[in-house]
C-alpha cells in the first residue's frame, strides 16, 4: 500500500469513529490555529515605527533612548532618519511630507511650538483618550499645555528648555562685579571688561535668520514688557514701543561691538563655541550648554555660572519655553506600537540616562530633584523653578507663518542700516496681523 493510501485509510477509520461532523470541526480547527497563531509566531518580524530626528540629536537617541526601547521591546524597532539641524528647516519637512500624503514617519518628533498646527491640519492622532490627567500631572504644565490644541492631547513632552544667561563668574569676580540683572548693567559690565582688555567681546546670541532667532527674542520682548501675539485675542504687540526698544537694545549690542559682528550668522552652536573659547561674558543658550562647557577640552570649566535672562528696569525677566515631545502621524500603520515607545520614551525610565548624558531639562518634575541627575546637574533643583515660569511664544495654529515673519524682519533689522527697528517692527507686525486676519476667516467660513 502507498503513503498516500494509508493515509487514506487513517483517514476514513477517525470519521467513522468520531463521526463527520466532530471530524470536520476538528480540522478546521487545526487550520485555523494554525494559520492565525502558529504561523505568524513562527515567521513574526518586528513592527518598525519611523521616526525623524533632528541631526544634534541623533546620537543620543540610538545611543540611549532607542538602545533601551528596544531592549525591553524586542518586538518594536525604532528606525530614525536624520533631517536638518534647526529647527524650522526640519519643520518644513515634517509639513512636506505630511502635504504629500501619507506620512511616511510613525512618530512625530515635535518642538514645543509645533503641535498647534500639525493637529489644526489634521496630521496628528488624538492622544487624549489614552492618558490620564493625573498621568499628565507629572509633566511640566506649560510642557503638555503646549501639546493641546482645540482641547484634545496631540503631544507628549519628552524633553523641555529654556533660555538662560551663562555668565563667566571668575571675570565678573575679578572686576567686583554681581551677575547683571538688567540690561543696562549687562552692557556696562561688558563695556569696562572689554575696555580693560579682560576680554574680547561682551554678550553673544542668537541672531541667525531661523526659529532661534524667535526663541531669544520672545527673552528680551519679555524683558522690556512687552508681548508679540496675545494667544487668546490674537492682537499683535510688535509695533508697540517696548518691542522696537527690544530691537534697539539688540541692534545696539553689535553697533557698540559689545556682540561680534557675525551675530546675525550665528546660530546656538556658534555662541556656544565662542563662549567656550574664552573670548565672551555673557551668553544667551539654553540648558544643553552647560555640561559642554564644564568639558576638559572647554577653556571655561568650571569658571562660569548661569541665571535667568537680564531685564529692563522695573521689569521681569523671562525664559522662553523650548523643549521636544511626541506624537503619532494620523496615517500611521502601528498606533499601538507607536504609543507604546512614547509611554516608553517618556517615562523617568527613560528620560534618566538621557538627561544625564545631555543636559537637557526633563519634561518630568520628579526628575529635577533625582538624586542620580542632581548629583551631575546640582543646579537642576533651582531649574525646575525656572523652567515653572517660561515665557511661550504664541501657541497658535499659524505659528510657523507668524515666526517666519518676525525672523525676516528682525534679521533685516539687525543687518540692514535703512531698515530702523521701528520701520522693520511696523510691517512685521502689519503682516503678522494680515495672517492672523486670514487665518480667522479661514476659520469663520469652515
Ligand atoms: C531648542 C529648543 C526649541 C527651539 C530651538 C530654536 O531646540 O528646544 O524649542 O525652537 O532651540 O533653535
Amino acid at each position: 500500500m502507498s503513503k498516500l493510501q494509508k493515509l487514506g485509510v487513517q483517514l476514513v477509520s477517525w470519521i467513522r469513529y468520531l463521526g463527520l461532523p466532530l471530524f470536520l470541526g476538528i480540522l478546521i480547527g487545526c487550520v485555523l490555529v494554525y494559520q492565525f497563531w502558529v504561523q505568524p509566531a513562527l515567521t513574526q518580524q518586528p513592527v518598525t515605527l519611523t521616526l525623524m530626528m533632528i541631526a544634534p540629536e541623533v546620537p543620543p537617541w540610538s545611543d540611549i533612548l532607542i538602545k533601551n526601547f528596544e531592549k525591553e521591546n524586542p518586538d518594536i524597532r525604532i528606525q530614525i532618519i536624520e533631517g536638518p539641524n534647526a529647527s524650522d528647516l526640519y519643520e518644513n519637512l515634517y509639513t512636506a511630507s505630511f502635504i504629500l500624503g501619507d506620512s511616511p514617519y510613525d512618530l512625530v518628533n515635535m518642538d514645543v511650538v509645533w503641535a498647534g498646527k500639525f493637529a489644526a491640519a489634521g496630521w496628528l492622532m488624538d492622544l487624549s483618550s489614552r492618558i490620564t490627567d493625573e498621568e499628565l500631572k507629572a509633566f511640566l504644565d506649560k510642557d503638555v499645555e503646549a501639546g493641546r490644541y482645540e482641547g484634545k492631547l496631540y503631544r507628549i513632552p519628552l524633553r523641555s528648555d529654556a533660555g538662560m544667561l551663562y555668565y563667566r563668574k571668575d571675570l565678573l569676580e575679578q572686576a567686583g562685579y554681581e551677575p547683571p540683572e538688567t540690561f543696562e548693567e549687562l552692557i556696562n559690565i561688558s563695556q569696562d571688561l572689554q575696555e580693560k582688555k579682560a576680554v574680547r567681546w561682551g554678550y553673544v546670541w542668537q541672531g541667525r535668520q531661523y526659529e532661534g532667532l524667535s526663541a531669544m527674542f520672545v527673552e528680551i520682548l519679555e524683558g522690556f514688557g512687552g508681548f508679540w501675539v496675545n494667544p487668546e485675542t490674537l492682537e499683535v504687540g510688535l509695533d508697540k514701543p517696548e518691542a522696537i526698544q527690544a530691537v534697539e537694545f539688540l541692534k545696539s549690542t553689535i553697533d557698540k561691538g559689545i556682540s561680534p559682528p557675525g551675530v546675525p550668522t550665528y546660530q546656538e552652536e556658534e555662541t556656544r563655541r565662542l563662549f567656550e573659547s574664552g573670548d565672551v561674558v555673557f551668553l544667551r543658550n539654553w540648558p544643553y550648554v552647560w555640561p559642554l562647557a564644564n568639558e576638559e577640552s572647554s577653556k571655561i570649566k568650571g569658571k562660569f555660572g548661569i541665571k535667568p535672562m537680564v531685564h529692563a528696569l522695573g521689569k521681569t525677566s523671562g525664559a522662553c519655553l523650548g523643549g521636544w515631545g511626541l506624537g503619532i502621524s494620523k496615517t500611521s500603520k502601528h498606533p499601538e506600537e507607536a504609543w507604546r515607545a512614547i509611554q516608553y520614551l517618556t517615562s523617568a525610565e527613560a528620560q534618566r540616562p538621557y538627561i544625564i548624558e545631555t543636559g537637557y531639562l526633563p519634561s518630568r518634575k520628579e526628575l529635577f530633584t533625582d538624586p542620580e541627575i542632581v548629583s551631575k546637574y546640582s543646579h537642576y533643583p533651582q531649574l525646575l523653578e525656572v523652567a515653572e515660569n517660561t515665557v511661550l511664544r504664541p501657541p497658535i495654529a499659524q505659528y510657523a507663518q507668524v515666526s517666519d515673519i518676525l525672523q525676516r524682519y528682525l534679521s533685516a533689522a539687525l543687518t540692514n542700516s535703512r531698515f530702523t527697528p521701528a520701520k522693520a517692527m511696523k510691517s512685521a507686525a502689519d503682516e503678522t496681523r494680515a495672517v492672523l486676519e486670514a487665518g480667522n476667516k479661514l476659520e469663520t467660513k469652515a
